[in-house]
């Protein structure tokens, strides 16, 4: 982590927690976190249907957490059933919207272009995106990691101006380290945690590089998570199965300190 980049630790509900699950989660995780919450971003991103509720805590307890969603759609508004638009996203207070997760890519058919209408479609809407890229296995076997994640963050984050790049979250989440208790050596996530700064720096100019934060994301657990943020191009987590629970959650914030 570097001393001018506030890290950012964000946690992934997934398609789990009803609202009521997810209103007890965060108020057992506002005990564990308030000495970190100075020194550490918290955002926490849970399912649509439970963000009313987990914003109202926020508001009502004064929680310094910030809310995701997992999704939206780039339309503000109009006839697309089921979807979510950053204006309804922005009225409930989030301030991050996860784009472009290898689950959304996988069983909703996302692709870099589509991702890159989401990210500007959050940006437009005053949010800010938290994109995700990452290889599969088959290509980080095959020694093509960076190639594949430069063409996902050249494609993805297409368009922006400068401002909005140096204000960007971008996630590096290798596929086959989610949910697998896999991780890659830190300094090789660092690796393409630096790739990725370089091309955001090569689209962008150096001073959206230096402030854009990358976050590593893939099985981080309370055990593991210091030696990522000992990086210098890793910013902070995204965090799946271990945010779902406060003890796990909270002892990431925690190392991120
Ligand atoms: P995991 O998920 O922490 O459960 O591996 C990370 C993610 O998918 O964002």
């Amino acid at each position: 982590m570097a001393f001018d980049r506030v890290p950012l630790v964000a946690g992934n509900w997934k398609m789990y927690k009803t609202s009521g699950e997810g209103a007890v989660l965060i108020q057992d995780l506002a005990l564990l976190v308030t000495e970190a919450w100075d020194q550490v971003e918290i955002a926490v991103c849970p399912p649509f249907t439970a963000l009313k509720a987990v914003s109202t805590v926020i508001e009502l307890d004064k929680l310094k957490m910030r809310l995701g969603a997992q999704d939206c759609f780039w339309e503000e508004e109009g006839a697309y059933t089921g979807a979510i638009s950053p204006r309804m996203l922005k009225e409930l207070r989030c301030d991050y919207v996860i784009v472009g997760h290898s689950e959304r890519r996988e069983y909703f058919g996302e692709t870099n272009e589509t991702v890159n209408k989401k990210v500007r479609a959050v940006f437009a809407g005053g949010m800010r995106p938290i994109m995700c890229c990452g290889e599969s296995a088959e290509i980080h076997d095959g020694g093509g990691t960076e190639t594949f994640v430069r063409a996902q963050v050249r494609e993805g984050l297409a368009g922006l101006d400068p401002g909005q790049a140096a204000g960007l979250v971008i996630a590096y989440e290798p596929i086959w380290a989610i949910g697998t208790g896999h991780t890659p050596i830190p300094e090789k996530a660092n690796d393409v945690a630096r790739t990725i700064r370089a091309t955001i720096g090569a689209m962008y100019g150096p001073p959206a590089a230096m402030s854009c934060r990358i976050l590593y994301g893939g099985s981080v657990k309370p055990e593991n998570a210091h030696h990522f943020f000992a990086e210098p191009d890793i910013d902070g987590a995204l965090v799946g199965g271990a945010a779902l629970n406060a003890d796990s959650f909270a002892g990431i914030v925690n190392a991120a300190r």
